[in-house]
Parts: structure tokens; sequence; C-alpha cells
């Protein structure tokens, strides 16, 4: 069975990342989506948040799982045994980090691979950094999030605001 991997944040699951998963499920028998931490972020959200909002966005497509893990990438790599992780691009800047970030993800394990996606061009400007900025300010968000989680999201965001 082939199996990818997409790790993130996804301090909120967004459109963005929908149209990667969608993509990337179409690749393998099972795509994994692991919800994680990244130590240069504070998310808005807790990881059960997070898991929760990305199974309701994902939950009609039947070959894609998701998971939270607190732990290393090439770890959680290893554990499920998949061939390759998969993360979109939507930029020369978002290219550089994603290459860093796979030669040290090699550094730690040789096996390693990635696959880059780039994201569609009407979603390049949707990011979950965007989507917290939009709605903090009272904008509308619902452009830039799957619709099963838009309610979900911004009461979120409200409530942390307040
Ligand atoms: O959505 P993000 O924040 O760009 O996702 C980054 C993520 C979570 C994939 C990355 O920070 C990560 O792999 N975190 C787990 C810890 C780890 O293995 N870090 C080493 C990467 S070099």
């Amino acid at each position: 069975m082939s199996i990818l991997l997409f790790p993130g944040s996804f301090d909120p699951f967004t459109l963005g990342h929908l149209d990667i998963a969608k993509r990337a499920a179409r690749q393998c028998d099972k795509l994994v989506v692991a919800i994680m931490g990244n130590s240069a972020k504070k998310p808005a959200f807790t990881p059960d948040e997070r898991v929760e909002m990305t199974k309701l966005a994902l939950e009609k497509y039947e070959n894609i799982e998701v998971i939270s893990y607190d732990g290393l990438l090439v770890d959680l790599f290893k554990e499920i045994g998949c061939s390759a992780v998969v993360r979109g691009i939507r930029s020369e800047s978002d290219f550089r980090y994603e290459a860093e970030m796979a030669m040290a993800n090699r550094l730690l394990y040789p096996n390693y691979e990635v696959l880059l996606l780039p994201c569609r061009e009407n979603l390049s400007m949707t990011s979950s950094t965007i989507v917290k900025e939009v709605c903090y300010y009272g904008g509308d968000i619902s452009k830039m999030l799957p619709p099963e989680i838009v309610d979900i999201v911004t009461k979120g965001l409200k409530k942390g605001r307040s």
C-alpha cells in the first residue's frame, strides 16, 4: 500500500491545505494528514481542536486519515512507513523553507523524501496566518476555509480575542 504523509501546523486547516490534501490523496492509497507542532509558532488552536476541524474538513475523503503527532517528523515518517512527505508551496520563500527543512530531515534520516506541490494560482494568498489576521480585525474568512469549519474557526478566534 502506498502511503503519503502531509504534515503541518494546520492552525487552522485552509482551502490551500484542502487542495494539496485532495491532490496528494489521488497519488497514493492512503494519505495521512498529521497535525504537528512547530516550535517557531504559537498556535491559536489546541492540537485536539485542530484535529477535530481538519477531520470535519476531510471526512468525505475515504483514503485520508487525520492524526496528531507530538515529535519529530522523521520519526513519524518511519512509524507509518510512508514513501514520502507532501508539502504545498506558494512562493519562492516557501520553496527555500521547504528545501532547508528537507535537508535537515535528510540529515536525521537519509531515506527521508519530500514531494512539493505548487499551490493553485487562486490560493497563493491563502494561509493560516492571513486567516487569523483577517478574522482578528473582523473580516470575512469564508473564502479561505473549507465551509464545514468556517463557523468553528470564526468563533474560536473571536473567543481568543475576548
Ligand atoms: O505548517 P507548518 O508550520 O509549516 O509545518 C511545519 C512542520 C509542523 C511540518 C514542522 O515544523 C515539523 O516537521 N515539525 C515537527 C518537528 C520536526 O521534526 N522538526 C524538524 C524539521 S527540520
